[in-house]
């Protein structure tokens, strides 16, 4: 393969290796916001993309999908146990949710950690041409930045954080929260979803590291006591709107969308919930208000369905097989108490959708519930908004989103406030089509305004402008 001048570095690649019944292997579009929004920026570049293939022990060759180069990274059994279900996902992402769940501490997980980003930043090294550009992706691999520049002084580097970054109080915990601020300091530019995030990162770097910090801008004191400057700031990250404007158009998607409410027996409203099934999401809280909702009278079984697509995700970390045990106990509850023949109160599905009948559920729904506990961005929200052309529909959105620092006609939400959950619901169910209306232009025009073009755009012309200084 030719060296790239664009190399893309996550730990996901954007489709997983999926093995049939019979041994055949075939390709699945990976889950998450993170894959959704690079994939469209990196089928119009002449770029490679690094990262796993989504199976343990799998030695691939690079090789092309869609229009991208891919350059799998390989994982044993152990390090997925000990590096992704471990170190990442369940010290980083409970650590960055604000302790929602308790994060575990294990130095052999960090030690997987550091032989795993090093072999991330050594293929990105093998990949990229001479002067070209690395851009690594989340808090699966956060020392790669540093990594890579060791290693290739030549190549600017950008990092974008997907995910939350905490409090210092929280970050401080973290025994090795020293050398994860330089891994990500390794960055020229490191983004963030919202200005919270960034001066949470500004914040921890200068009183750990004692680095000077004025703005945006850090002065890196490098070894052998050079400095140079990394920015750290926010672009909030987007959808790319035109799939899902040009699918909500479709009279066959239309159709689908009719099926959906006429087999939920046509309720006069419909909720709808879509997470990966994750502690952060606050699936719990939307369904415990919900419930109460019906058992107070507020609402009725004859009258709503909330439909609930809850896709799998981490199922061999422990909290989140928790997780889905609560959720379906509290479904099964609601459901035996107030379901009656021909009505469902919630509509429970554990299973990933493609893209079209995503977009069906979407125009289904009355109602968006977006009741996440802590949220790097949620792309979700967005993606509801940019496919109501016609302007109905009620986002509910929880104040602890990155989205609702945009999405300011939503409904807000604090999910930890039930009886607030249960009022804003209510709100929503009954708002009259002008207020729809009014809110839902609003939202559109900022969504539309601001897609996923506009956030590379903007991260890259930064990287170029600290490069070039
Ligand atoms: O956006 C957050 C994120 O953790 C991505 O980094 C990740 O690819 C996605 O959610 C899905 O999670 P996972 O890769 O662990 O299935």
């Amino acid at each position: 393969m030719v060296a790239a001048d664009f190399v893309v570095v996550a730990n996901r690649l954007p489709v997983d290796r999926v093995e049939g019944p019979d041994g055949e292997v075939g390709w699945r579009t990976s889950p998450g916001g993170l894959v959704a929004a690079l994939e469209p920026m990196m089928r119009n570049v002449n770029g490679a993309w690094v990262g796993w293939a989504g199976q343990p022990d799998a030695e691939m060759e690079p090789f092309e999908n869609g229009g991208i180069n891919l350059i799998p990274v390989p994982l044993s059994a152990s390090e997925v146990a000990e590096y992704y279900e471990g170190f990442a996902n369940d010290t980083i992402w409970p650590l960055y949710h604000d302790v929602i769940a308790p994060p575990q501490y294990h130095r052999e997980w960090w030690d997987a950690y550091v032989t795993v980003n090093r072999r991330f930043a050594e293929a990105a090294v093998a990949a990229v041409a001479q002067d070209g550009t690395v851009w690594v992706h989340d808090y699966q691999l956060q020392l790669v930045p540093q990594m890579v520049r060791e290693l290739r002084p030549d190549v600017t580097i950008g990092y974008f954080h997907h995910i939350p970054f905490p409090a210092h109080g929280l970050y401080a915990q973290l025994p090795w929260r020293d050398q994860v601020l330089r891994g990500l300091l390794g960055a020229d530019v490191i983004g963030f979803q919202r200005a919270q995030d960034a001066t949470y990162f500004l914040t921890a770097v200068r009183r750990r590291l004692r680095y000077e910090v004025k703005g945006s801008h850090v002065t890196v004191v490098e070894n052998g006591g050079a400095t140079r400057t990394a920015v750290a700031r926010a672009f909030p990250i987007s959808i790319d709107t035109a799939p899902y404007i040009e699918l909500a158009q479709r009279e066959d998607v239309k159709a689908r969308a009719a099926e959906i409410r006429a087999s939920l027996g046509n309720p006069a409203r419909i909720l709808l919930g879509v997470d990966r099934l994750d502690y952060t999401k606050g699936i719990r809280h939307r369904i415990k208000a919900y419930g109460e909702l019906l058992a107070e009278g507020r609402l009725k079984v004859e009258d709503v369905t909330l439909v609930q697509v809850a896709s799998p995700s981490r199922e061999r970390v422990d909290a989140y097989v928790h997780l889905r045990d609560e959720i379906e106990l509290a479904v099964s509850r609601i459901n035996g108490d107030t379901d009656t023949m021909g009505h469902t109160a919630i509509r429970y599905l554990h299973q990933g959708y493609p893209r079209e009948e995503m977009v069906a559920l979407y125009l289904a729904a009355d109602v968006m519930l977006v009741t996440a506990l802590r949220d790097g961005m949620n792309l979700v929200a967005k993606e509801y908004v940019a496919t109501r052309a016609d302007n109905r529909g009620v986002l509910v959105l929880s104040e602890f989103t990155g989205a609702a620092d945009e999405l300011r006609q939503a409904v807000r939400v604090n999910p930890h406030d039930i009886e607030g959950v249960k009022d804003a619901i209510m709100t929503a169910v009954e708002m009259s089509p002008a207020e729809q209306s009014r809110r839902m232009r609003s939202l559109r025009r900022r969504v539309l305004d601001n897609d996923v073009d506009a956030w590379s755009s903007s991260f890259l012309k930064a990287l170029a402008e600290v490069h070039s200084r």
